[in-house]
């Protein structure tokens, strides 16, 4: 962020989960508990979840987005958020073994789940069949291959959607940008791989083709990048005829008080508004991650040091870093920090937060503003952490993961239990 976008205000309630209100002692409290008091009771770092807040999100991808619309797990997923997911009458679109193993723990029924990866393997094939998954996103020739062989053995017909890409650009980071001609992903519409892998399904006895899928990428703004893409892929969609089409995920959500975004009603608004106009028939999901669990979660952590180099900066270290929000070091992304126990006060002391990794590259925030006179001890935290935080820790430098927590009306339980030493040496074969 550069100095003009600096504030001192206090952090805007918008980047806080819905529940998020200002107690007595000016704490920050979130589904009727104080984040000081869990952050003394759980230890920091924490990730903690207003459960409320992504069960309202995920209602609100049902009603904006239709029928058939999946949370996208890789955002964040644990047996809880399954369970949450599934209750609220979204499906889920699982990547990996690991994610579609979670799911059927999380009781989320087989039809209700959809599989992708550009590389599945034999093993999560054989699983996702067996299960009943309601749609498997069929990514390669491959992939057709493999179906028809797995059915020539069992006989199971697998319900398949096909992985297009548009060859559209999304206006977001080249690391999270999807649809354009050179990726891994899908069969691209220029190259005519998307017509012949139609054809193929075809006359693939293992597989029953329901429609198309494609995704152009993650945080993206711009609602024209959505529907420009929706123009390219509906006039190849169209005349083959097929019921279903899936529109991906993307929607972007605003990080910093710089930012806005828009919502998931908007989003819906849009994608419902430019069928209409493209006559589009079939039914139109989506998969949204980010835009559920983003904004429903906060990492706090506490100070363990600050080191103030005159004429240079201030660098306030916490307990957590890059093994929790690996996303401003692989993304450049911006976040913003505030004390949870001083949530009104002003922002008015500049600094740089970083984690307790050893690589000069560990840092959280690279520009934030705090409110003055916080010491060691003391708890700061950054909003806007629940989607690619945890789900993409890791426990580099042997740092265990932090815990999870859903609170909601004054209760709080542990999702996922902090890792403990034990657990990360249990691999090790002594
Ligand atoms: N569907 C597919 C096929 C996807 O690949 C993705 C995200 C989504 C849906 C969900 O997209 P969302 O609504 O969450 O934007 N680690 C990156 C984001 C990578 C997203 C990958 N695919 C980050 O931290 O920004």
């Amino acid at each position: 962020m550069s100095d003009e976008n600096l504030t001192s205000a206090p952090l805007p309630m918008s980047l806080l989960p819905d529940s998020a209100e200002v107690g007595e002692r000016g704490e920050l409290r979130i589904g009727g508990l104080a984040i000081d008091e869990l952050a003394a009771e759980y230890g920091t770092p924490l990730f903690i979840y207003d459960e409320d807040h992504l069960r309202s999100r995920c209602r609100e991808a049902v009603t904006a987005l239709g029928e058939g619309t999946a949370y996208a797990s890789k955002a964040f997923l644990c047996v809880a958020m399954a369970r949450l997911v599934n209750e609220e009458g979204l499906h889920i679109d699982v990547a990996s073994h690991g994610e579609l193993h979670t799911a059927i723990v999380g009781e989320v029924p087989g039809p209700n789940i959809v599989l992708h990866g550009n590389n599945k393997s034999d093993s999560e094939l054989s699983l996702a069949r067996s299960y009943g998954v309601g749609r498997v996103v069929v990514d390669s020739f491959d992939e057709l291959d493999r179906l028809r062989s797995m059915h020539q053995k069992d006989g199971i017909v697998t319900p398949v959607l096909l992985r297009i890409t548009p060859g559209v650009e999304a206006h977001t980071h080249k690391f999270i940008s999807t649809g354009q001609n050179d990726s891994k992903f899908g069969f691209g519409l220029e190259s005519g791989a998307a017509l012949e892998a139609v054809e193929q399904c075809r006359q693939n006895p293992g597989v029953e083709l329901f429609g198309v899928h494609y995704h152009i990428g993650s945080q993206v703004f711009r609602v024209d990048s959505f529907a420009r893409a929706l123009d390219v892929v509906a006039r190849f969609f169209e005349p083959l005829e097929l019921s279903e089409l899936s529109v991906g995920g993307g929607l972007g959500v605003a990080y910093t008080e710089s930012q806005s975004a828009p919502s998931i009603t908007e989003w819906g608004e849009m994608l419902r508004g430019a069928c209409e106009s493209l006559g589009v028939k079939a039914r139109v999901s989506a998969e949204p991650g980010r835009s559920i669990a983003a904004q429903a979660a906060i990492t706090v952590y506490s100070i363990g040091t600050i080191k103030e180099l005159p004429g240079i900066r201030t660098y306030v270290a916490v307990d957590g870093g890059f093994v929790d929000n690996a996303r401003p070091m692989l993304y450049g992304s911006e976040y913003t920090t505030f004390a949870p126990s001083r949530i009104e006060e002003s922002r008015v002391v500049k600094a740089r937060v970083v984690g307790q990794h050893c690589e000069s590259s560990d840092v959280i925030v690279q520009e934030a503003t705090l409110p003055e006179g916080l010491a060691v001890g003391d708890l700061i935290a950054t909003p806007v952490t629940g989607a690619y935080g945890y789900s993409m820790a890791s426990s580099y430098n042997r740092m265990p993961r932090p815990a999870v927590l859903f609170v909601s009306k004054g209760s709080a339980r542990t999702v996922i239990r902090r890792e403990s030493v034990e657990d990360l040496m249990a691999l090790d074969v002594q």
